[in-house]
Protein backbone atom coordinates (compact mmCIF):
# COMPACT_ATOMS: atom_id res chain seq x y z
CA UNK A 1 0.00 0.00 0.00
CA UNK A 2 1.83 3.32 -1.15
CA UNK A 3 0.39 6.33 1.05
CA UNK A 4 0.63 9.39 0.10
CA UNK A 5 1.46 11.94 3.43
CA UNK A 6 0.86 16.02 2.33
CA UNK A 7 2.78 18.51 4.47
CA UNK A 8 1.02 20.78 5.48
CA UNK A 9 4.10 23.30 6.07
CA UNK A 10 3.19 24.23 2.85
CA UNK A 11 -0.71 24.46 3.30
CA UNK A 12 -2.14 27.99 3.57
CA UNK A 13 -2.40 28.81 7.07
CA UNK A 14 -5.22 30.72 6.89
CA UNK A 15 -7.64 27.87 5.89
CA UNK A 16 -5.60 25.37 7.19
CA UNK A 17 -8.92 23.09 7.90
CA UNK A 18 -10.46 23.17 4.36
CA UNK A 19 -6.85 22.41 3.12
CA UNK A 20 -6.56 19.09 4.77
CA UNK A 21 -10.07 17.83 4.12
CA UNK A 22 -9.28 18.67 0.45
CA UNK A 23 -6.29 17.03 0.23
CA UNK A 24 -7.77 14.30 2.34
CA UNK A 25 -10.73 13.72 0.13
CA UNK A 26 -8.83 13.74 -2.54
CA UNK A 27 -6.84 10.60 -1.50
CA UNK A 28 -4.48 11.88 1.02
CA UNK A 29 -4.14 8.58 3.72
CA UNK A 30 -1.84 10.78 6.15
CA UNK A 31 -1.20 13.99 7.21
CA UNK A 32 2.35 15.32 7.69
CA UNK A 33 3.20 17.98 10.77
CA UNK A 34 5.92 19.20 10.35
CA UNK A 35 7.49 20.73 13.30
CA UNK A 36 10.84 22.97 13.64
CA UNK A 37 12.04 24.69 16.45
CA UNK A 38 14.32 27.47 15.16
CA UNK A 39 17.27 25.78 16.60
CA UNK A 40 17.52 21.97 15.16
CA UNK A 41 16.46 23.48 11.55
CA UNK A 42 16.81 27.20 10.75
CA UNK A 43 13.10 27.74 10.37
CA UNK A 44 10.16 27.48 13.37
CA UNK A 45 7.10 26.49 12.80
CA UNK A 46 4.27 25.36 14.99
CA UNK A 47 3.41 22.87 18.09
CA UNK A 48 1.00 20.71 19.61
CA UNK A 49 -1.93 23.19 19.47
CA UNK A 50 -1.88 23.14 15.58
CA UNK A 51 -1.96 19.30 15.40
CA UNK A 52 -4.52 19.32 18.20
CA UNK A 53 -6.49 21.59 15.09
CA UNK A 54 -5.67 19.22 12.72
CA UNK A 55 -6.95 16.36 14.60
CA UNK A 56 -10.72 18.04 15.14
CA UNK A 57 -10.65 18.17 11.13
CA UNK A 58 -10.05 14.41 10.04
CA UNK A 59 -10.07 11.19 11.32
CA UNK A 60 -6.65 10.31 9.28
CA UNK A 61 -3.50 9.18 10.80
CA UNK A 62 -1.32 11.98 11.30
CA UNK A 63 2.41 11.71 10.82
CA UNK A 64 4.22 14.12 13.11
CA UNK A 65 8.00 14.72 12.50
CA UNK A 66 10.01 16.14 15.27
CA UNK A 67 12.83 18.31 13.73
CA UNK A 68 13.09 19.73 17.72
CA UNK A 69 16.40 19.76 20.27
CA UNK A 70 15.30 17.80 23.17
CA UNK A 71 11.99 16.05 21.67
CA UNK A 72 11.48 13.82 24.53
CA UNK A 73 10.34 16.71 27.14
CA UNK A 74 7.28 17.61 24.54
CA UNK A 75 6.49 14.14 22.95
CA UNK A 76 3.22 13.89 25.63
CA UNK A 77 1.93 16.55 24.48
CA UNK A 78 2.21 15.70 20.44
CA UNK A 79 0.41 12.64 21.47
CA UNK A 80 -2.38 14.17 23.77
CA UNK A 81 -2.63 16.21 20.41
CA UNK A 82 -3.72 13.34 18.70
CA UNK A 83 -0.45 12.24 16.62
CA UNK A 84 -0.08 8.70 15.92
CA UNK A 85 3.20 8.76 14.10
CA UNK A 86 5.81 10.25 16.39
CA UNK A 87 9.29 10.81 14.31
CA UNK A 88 12.71 12.51 15.99
CA UNK A 89 15.68 13.10 14.18
CA UNK A 90 18.68 10.11 14.79
CA UNK A 91 21.39 13.69 14.84
CA UNK A 92 19.41 14.77 17.66
CA UNK A 93 18.17 12.24 20.36
CA UNK A 94 21.20 10.60 22.55
CA UNK A 95 19.35 7.62 24.49
CA UNK A 96 17.17 6.81 20.90
CA UNK A 97 15.90 3.77 22.58
CA UNK A 98 14.34 5.20 25.44
CA UNK A 99 12.93 8.00 23.06
CA UNK A 100 11.40 5.51 20.85
CA UNK A 101 9.74 3.45 23.92
CA UNK A 102 8.54 6.21 25.63
CA UNK A 103 6.24 6.85 21.95
CA UNK A 104 5.45 3.28 22.03
CA UNK A 105 4.72 3.63 25.93
CA UNK A 106 2.43 6.67 25.58
CA UNK A 107 0.64 4.90 22.17
CA UNK A 108 2.18 6.24 19.60
CA UNK A 109 3.74 4.67 16.74
CA UNK A 110 7.41 5.55 16.81
CA UNK A 111 9.55 6.86 14.02
CA UNK A 112 13.26 7.65 13.63
CA UNK A 113 14.40 9.86 10.40
CA UNK A 114 17.54 10.65 9.10
CA UNK A 115 19.20 13.32 7.11
CA UNK A 116 20.74 13.35 3.97
CA UNK A 117 24.60 13.06 4.97
CA UNK A 118 23.63 10.99 7.79
CA UNK A 119 24.49 7.36 6.86
CA UNK A 120 22.29 3.99 7.39
CA UNK A 121 24.30 2.73 10.32
CA UNK A 122 22.74 5.40 12.70
CA UNK A 123 19.80 3.78 13.10
CA UNK A 124 20.58 0.02 12.15
CA UNK A 125 20.17 -0.93 16.14
CA UNK A 126 17.18 0.79 16.37
CA UNK A 127 15.69 -0.96 13.54
CA UNK A 128 13.89 -3.57 15.12
CA UNK A 129 11.89 -1.58 17.75
CA UNK A 130 10.09 1.19 15.13
CA UNK A 131 7.76 1.35 12.51
CA UNK A 132 9.13 3.88 10.74
CA UNK A 133 12.31 5.44 9.06
CA UNK A 134 12.21 8.69 7.51
CA UNK A 135 14.76 9.20 5.28
CA UNK A 136 15.34 13.15 4.16
CA UNK A 137 15.82 13.70 0.50
CA UNK A 138 16.69 17.35 1.15
CA UNK A 139 18.21 19.31 4.54
CA UNK A 140 15.35 19.76 6.67
CA UNK A 141 13.95 23.47 7.72
CA UNK A 142 11.93 24.30 4.21
CA UNK A 143 9.63 23.26 1.69
CA UNK A 144 10.03 23.50 -1.88
CA UNK A 145 13.81 22.57 -1.89
CA UNK A 146 15.90 20.70 -4.26
CA UNK A 147 15.48 16.60 -4.21
CA UNK A 148 18.82 15.15 -3.12
CA UNK A 149 19.11 12.00 -5.52
CA UNK A 150 21.35 9.88 -3.43
CA UNK A 151 18.56 9.18 -1.05
CA UNK A 152 17.11 6.83 -3.89
CA UNK A 153 20.19 4.57 -3.16
CA UNK A 154 19.81 4.78 0.57
CA UNK A 155 16.45 4.02 0.18
CA UNK A 156 17.21 0.64 -2.13
CA UNK A 157 19.89 -0.18 0.68
CA UNK A 158 17.22 -0.09 3.62
CA UNK A 159 14.81 -1.94 1.59
CA UNK A 160 17.41 -4.47 1.24
CA UNK A 161 18.37 -4.68 4.95
CA UNK A 162 14.55 -4.46 6.15
CA UNK A 163 13.23 -7.52 3.33
CA UNK A 164 16.58 -9.57 4.27
CA UNK A 165 16.11 -9.09 8.24
CA UNK A 166 12.62 -9.61 8.11
CA UNK A 167 11.84 -6.15 9.47
CA UNK A 168 8.36 -4.50 9.02
CA UNK A 169 8.99 -0.60 9.61
CA UNK A 170 8.03 1.49 6.87
CA UNK A 171 10.13 3.67 4.93
CA UNK A 172 8.59 7.27 4.22
CA UNK A 173 11.05 9.88 2.34
CA UNK A 174 10.33 13.60 2.82
CA UNK A 175 11.71 16.62 0.49
CA UNK A 176 11.32 17.16 -2.82
CA UNK A 177 8.74 14.82 -3.89
CA UNK A 178 6.96 15.45 -6.38
CA UNK A 179 5.16 14.20 -10.35
CA UNK A 180 8.73 13.86 -11.08
CA UNK A 181 10.34 12.09 -8.29
CA UNK A 182 7.87 10.22 -6.41
CA UNK A 183 8.00 6.87 -9.22
CA UNK A 184 11.54 5.89 -8.49
CA UNK A 185 10.93 6.48 -4.94
CA UNK A 186 7.93 4.07 -4.94
CA UNK A 187 10.05 1.51 -7.16
CA UNK A 188 13.01 1.80 -4.76
CA UNK A 189 11.08 0.91 -1.83
CA UNK A 190 9.47 3.57 -0.48
CA UNK A 191 6.10 3.54 0.98
CA UNK A 192 5.15 6.82 2.35
CA UNK A 193 5.56 9.87 0.65
CA UNK A 194 5.71 13.50 1.82
CA UNK A 195 4.86 16.55 -0.32
CA UNK A 196 4.41 19.74 0.68
CA UNK A 197 4.89 21.92 -2.23
CA UNK A 198 3.98 19.51 -4.78
CA UNK A 199 0.61 19.55 -3.21
CA UNK A 200 -0.30 22.66 -1.49
CA UNK A 201 1.00 24.99 -4.63
CA UNK A 202 -1.80 24.93 -7.35
CA UNK A 203 -4.83 23.26 -7.55
CA UNK A 204 -5.16 20.81 -4.38
CA UNK A 205 -7.03 18.44 -5.45
CA UNK A 206 -5.31 18.37 -9.14
CA UNK A 207 -2.09 17.97 -7.26
CA UNK A 208 -3.24 15.00 -4.94
CA UNK A 209 -4.98 13.10 -7.63
CA UNK A 210 -1.64 13.32 -9.67
CA UNK A 211 0.65 11.87 -7.42
CA UNK A 212 -1.95 9.26 -6.25
CA UNK A 213 -1.89 7.92 -10.40
CA UNK A 214 1.73 8.04 -10.29
CA UNK A 215 1.66 5.26 -7.18
CA UNK A 216 -1.50 3.74 -8.45
CA UNK A 217 1.48 2.63 -11.70
CA UNK A 218 4.20 1.71 -9.68
C1 LIG B 1 11.73 19.53 5.99
C2 LIG B 1 10.27 19.36 5.70
C3 LIG B 1 10.00 19.47 4.20
C4 LIG B 1 8.56 19.26 3.83
C5 LIG B 1 8.43 18.80 2.41
O1 LIG B 1 12.23 20.64 5.38
O2 LIG B 1 9.93 18.10 6.19
O3 LIG B 1 10.80 18.51 3.58
O4 LIG B 1 7.98 18.33 4.63
O5 LIG B 1 8.58 19.88 1.60
P1 LIG B 1 8.50 19.77 -0.01
O6 LIG B 1 7.59 18.63 -0.36
O7 LIG B 1 7.96 21.10 -0.45
O8 LIG B 1 9.92 19.51 -0.45
ZN1 LIG C 1 8.76 16.32 7.39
Amino acid sequence: MKILAPSILSADFLCLGEQVSTVVKAGAQWIHCDIMDGAFVPNLTFGPAIVQAVNRCTDVPLDVHLMIKNPDLIIPEFIKAGADYITVHAEEVVHLHRTVSLIRDLGAKPGVAINPATPLCMVEEILPFIDLVLIMSVNPGFGGQKFITSSLDKIRRLDTLRQKKGYNFLIEVDGGVNENTITQLSDAGCDVFVAGSAVFQGNVTDSVQVLKEKLRNT
